[in-house]
């Protein structure tokens, strides 16, 4: 299911971006973004200068060992972290120039987070679940309400609306996360192994629909995932390596 491979950006083979090569409709880039964490007195280098360019609606799969930093560099694209080093843009917009309100405004507006934890509100219908981010920002008007169904409906759980999660099976369950996540539609979708609570079937009907659906809306997609057939779906997979980002090179036939 890989359909294209994007050929890099020629400054690096992760698809950097430099000041003067950057595309101007980027929906996410990463210019030489470094991050670090102290144990003690001595520093850990998490991420060392990472260049990174994703275009919209496209879908890159960030592979990596435990620990090597794809959650870190997640958080980072999605400002709930903030670099040592470097620059972040989500959608042009500079998130380094932003202060603690305009990034948390920036993410309302520009980013949807799926983990593998689903994270629904257990006393909340499945509705109501998907609504919430639009009721943050009392926009669950008629058109609020209308998209909240439209998502529900495309996420095969229409009927399930009135329901609570834990009625849901997993699979069901992430497809109403998955729903929230691109209610506001979002430039970016950062998806944190998405599909690392489910069954190997599940987990493919999951990663198709949140394939169709970034396309259809287009949204970016960043997924961290141990799974090289999870990655398989997405237009290119990158790995994160002793800090630095790998080009990983997946042959639709090595898909298992
Ligand atoms: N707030 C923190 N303080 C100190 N170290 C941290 C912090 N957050 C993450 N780390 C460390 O940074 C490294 C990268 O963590 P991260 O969660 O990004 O890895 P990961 O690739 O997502 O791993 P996994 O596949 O297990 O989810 C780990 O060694 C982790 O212990
Ligand atoms: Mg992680």
């Amino acid at each position: 299911m890989l359909r294209s491979m994007p050929v890099p950006s020629p400054s690096s083979a992760a698809g950097a971006a430099s000041e003067s090569n950057r595309s101007p409709g980027a929906a996410l880039v990463l210019e030489r973004v470094g991050k670090s964490y102290f144990e003690g007195d001595a520093r850990r280098t998490i991420l060392e200068a990472i260049d990174l360019e994703i275009a919209p609606a496209e879908r890159v799969a960030l592979l990596g060992r435990s620990g090597s930093g794809k959650s870190t560099l997640l958080n980072l694209a999605g400002g709930i972290d903030r670099p040592d080093a470097g620059r972040i843009l989500v959608g042009g917009e500079d998130l380094g120039a932003l202060d603690e309100a305009g990034v948390t405004r920036f993410r309302r507006r520009s980013v949807g987070l799926v983990f593998q934890a689903f994270h629904l509100v257990p006393v909340l219908t499945v509705a109501e679940n998907v609504s919430l981010p639009l009721e943050f920002d009392g926009r669950l008007d008629r058109a609020g309400r209308a998209r909240v169904h439209e998502l529900l409906d495309r996420v095969g759980l229409a009927d399930r609306a009135a329901e609570h999660p834990d009625h849901l099976s997993g699979g069901e369950q992430q497809r109403v996360a998955l729903a929230r996540a691109l209610v506001r539609r979002p430039t970016l979708l950062l998806a944190d192994e998405p599909t690392g609570n489910l069954d190997e079937e599940t987990a493919e009907s999951v990663l198709a629909l949140l394939d169709t659906l970034a396309r259809e809306e287009g949204t970016a997609v960043l997924m961290a995932t141990h799974s090289i057939r999870s990655a398989a779906h997405c237009d290119r997979a990158l790995r994160l390596d002793h800090g630095h980002l790998r080009v990983e090179t997946l042959q639709p036939q090595n898909a298992p």
